[in-house]
């Protein structure tokens, strides 16, 4: 394989510029010609595409975002975009295709590589929700942006004596609501892979108020609905002022931890490696931070499931 591209695709994450920046690298030292690809998959319908070198990719890693820019696309979901695409990187002579996405993303790299054109995916979401990997690029640095937004928020529920409802990203996950709110003390964590009844959470923040507890900290995913909804209701049923915060984009951007540098450096040249070895339709993953690779079928046919230990940590803590 002598030409590859590379392109971002589905929600950006902090860190996927460190991993383009490891893909066009990997490459080079390989002696093999890097092609970038603008705006996910309508730009590579588009043929959006331009040759990069060591100096395009030079001065990125620190920063969140993606240079490449990321788009999701409904016409290349049609079998005539997925033949579109396919012909625009042909004209370039590009033989392998590296994708940094989420779920949406591998499904794009899945039509491709059954239509015979070599992909591979690298896992990039906040929402840490992709089976075969314990972490996705991202989610470190989305985590520690929600984690300072609760200790701030922490500040002003003390000093008011409130309760505080903090909406995480996280459309069908709990990760980030998880691991934040196990880490910011919240009392606590509301996320669609588990179901506590509501009485129980207001049981939880009246037994904190009988015994003196000045303020609460409730971490809810946006998957599992309205922070403003559940504000309003649990006002009403436990009387405790309550106030909500949407932490919203925020937590899309800013500069990537060294924690997720690494990973994207680490799993963006190992998507090289598979390629450059004549592998198609896997996905990088890191698992007991070993580089680990699987098909993306069964990546795409499983569910990712939270840390039930955690999760029952996190209660028990919060009695
Ligand atoms: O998948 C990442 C994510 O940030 C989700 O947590 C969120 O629900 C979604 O993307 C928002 O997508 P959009 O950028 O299309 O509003």
């Amino acid at each position: 394989m002598k030409k590859i591209g590379v392109l971002t695709s589905g929600g950006d994450a902090p860190g996927m510029n460190a991993a383009i920046r490891a893909v066009v690298r990997k490459a080079i030292y390989h002696d093999v010609e890097v092609y970038g690809v603008k705006y996910g998959y309508q730009g590579l319908m588009e043929g959006n595409i331009e040759k990069m070198d060591l100096g395009s990719v030079g001065d990125i890693i620190q920063r969140g975002g993606t240079i490449l820019a990321t788009a999701r696309s409904d016409e290349f979901k049609t079998d005539d975009g997925q033949h579109q695409a396919i012909e625009q990187m042909k004209k370039l002579g590009i033989e392998g295709l590296v994708v940094i996405g989420g779920d949406g993303s591998f499904r794009g790299a899945q039509k491709l590589s059954a239509k015979g054109f070599p992909c591979i995916g690298v896992p990039g979401t906040i929402d840490n929700d992709i089976p075969g990997t314990d972490f996705t690029i991202g989610f470190d640095t989305s985590l520690n942006t929600v984690l300072e937004a609760i200790d701030k928020v922490r500040d002003t529920a003390t000093s008011h004596e409130r309760t505080y409802i903090i909406e995480t990203m996280g459309r069908d996950a709990g990760d980030l609501a998880l691991w934040a709110g196990l880490a910011g003390g919240a009392e606590s964590i509301i996320i669609p892979e588990t179901t506590e009844e509501f009485s129980d959470i207001c049981n939880r923040l009246e037994r904190g108020r009988e015994r003196g507890k000045k303020h609460s900290i409730i971490v809810l995913a946006e998957g599992v609905g309205n922070g403003f909804e559940y504000g309003e209701r649990i006002k009403e049923e436990t009387n405790l002022e309550t106030r909500v915060t949407v932490l919203g984009y925020i937590q899309r951007g800013g500069t990537p931890t060294a924690q997720d540098r690494v990973l994207a450096s680490r799993l963006g040249a190992r998507a090289v490696e598979l390629l450059l070895d004549g592998k198609a339709n896997r996905m990088v993953g890191i698992k007991n931070n070993d580089l680990v690779d699987h098909e993306i079928d069964t990546i795409l046919s499983e569910k990712h499931f939270i840390n039930k230990e955690m999760y029952n940590l996190s209660k028990e803590l919060s009695i």
